[in-house]
């Protein structure tokens, strides 16, 4: 099957968290492309719906409800809904989150626990609450995560404790959940261009072109990028993988790949 061809998620259902914009927006409308029906939540009732909007315009079929990730009942009832609306429920992406560069002395308990709370218990909420209303055995799950899990970056240490967080968590759900036929999976987006969190970890010309120079690929990725990896994990083509947290980050995570990292320089 090549699924970048048919129709292949025709009669499917996903419910997106965090879909009122950037990445994960762009993931729903890849989807609602290839033929899925779509739930979108996000905090804010007029973005979620502006969203949803957007996907049907574009011929695509899509329901946005407000809910905020931090609250357990919130989720459910959203989740609740789009069943109603649309049936089992195929696939959940889970990718809201809350970021800004602060330092550890820079922040109070209160802004940690915030990020940690949209993130990593916005996350489990997500992912718990699914359990009810997905499709058993068949359902794909994918929380979005981030390179900040493993490899430290300064004044990102609120999230990237909750994204490694959400690897623990996502890798031990597809061992409990696997046996239900159930996969759960995760991506890690490098920077990707014209998204939210770019415009607040590298919010000038300079920061971007100095950031760009230690990628590998030395780009930022595109939000098709990631929705593309979306769809084949979601695809059968994965119907093997689960528990993987597959980086689609043009190399990023792998360290300073710039020419003045290199403080000897080799001939050739
Ligand atoms: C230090 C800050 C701060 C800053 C907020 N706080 N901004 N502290 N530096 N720049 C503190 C506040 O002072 C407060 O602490 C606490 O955080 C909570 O702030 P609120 O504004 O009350 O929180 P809330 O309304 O829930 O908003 C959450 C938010 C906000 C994260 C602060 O920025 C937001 O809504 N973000 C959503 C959109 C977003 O961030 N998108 C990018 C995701 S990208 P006190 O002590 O004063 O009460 C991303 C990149 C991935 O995740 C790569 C890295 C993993
Ligand atoms: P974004 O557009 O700000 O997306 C975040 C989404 O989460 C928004 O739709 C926001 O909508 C929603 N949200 C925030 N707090 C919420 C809450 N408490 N409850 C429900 N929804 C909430 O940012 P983005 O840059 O595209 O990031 C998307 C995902 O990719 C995030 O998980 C991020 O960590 C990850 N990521 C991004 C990059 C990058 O380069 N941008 C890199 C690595 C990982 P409302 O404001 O309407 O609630």
């Amino acid at each position: 099957m090549d699924i970048f061809k048919d129709r292949i998620f025709a009669g499917k259902t996903v419910f997106v968290a965090g879909g009122s914009s950037g990445i994960n927006l762009g993931i729903a409308q890849r989807f609602a492309e290839f033929g899925a029906r779509v739930g979108l939540i996000s905090r804010t009732q007029d973005r979620v719906a502006a969203a949803a909007r957007t996907i049907a315009d574009a011929g695509g079929e899509a329901m946005g409800m407000a809910a905020d990730v931090r609250d357990y009942d919130a989720v459910a009832a959203a989740f609740a809904a789009v069943k109603d609306s649309y049936g089992d429920i195929d696939i959940v992406i889970s990718g809201a989150a809350g970021n800004f560069l602060a330092p550890v002395v820079g922040m109070s308990s209160n802004a940690f626990k915030t990020v940690i709370d949209i993130d990593l218990l916005g996350t489990f909420n997500v992912l718990r609450a699914s359990y009810d209303f997905i499709r058993k055995p068949g359902a794909s799950i994918i929380s979005i995560t981030a390179g900040q899990a493993v490899r430290p970056v300064m004044f990102q240490a609120h999230a990237g404790a909750a994204k490694a967080g959400i690897n623990n968590l996502t890798q031990c759900l597809a061992m409990e959940w696997g046996p239900a036929g159930i996969r759960v999976n995760a991506i890690s987006p490098g920077p990707i261009g014209h998204t939210e969190g770019m415009a607040r970890l590298a919010p000038s010309e300079e920061a971007t072109r100095a950031l760009k120079s230690k990628i590998p690929l030395r780009d930022y990725g595109t939000k098709r990028d990631i929705a593309d990896l979306a769809l084949f994990l979601c695809s059968d083509n994965a119907k093997y993988i689960t528990g993987a947290i597959i980086d689609c980050d043009g190399g990023s995570v792998l360290g300073d790949a710039s020419a003045d990292a290199l403080s000897v320089r080799p001939r050739g």
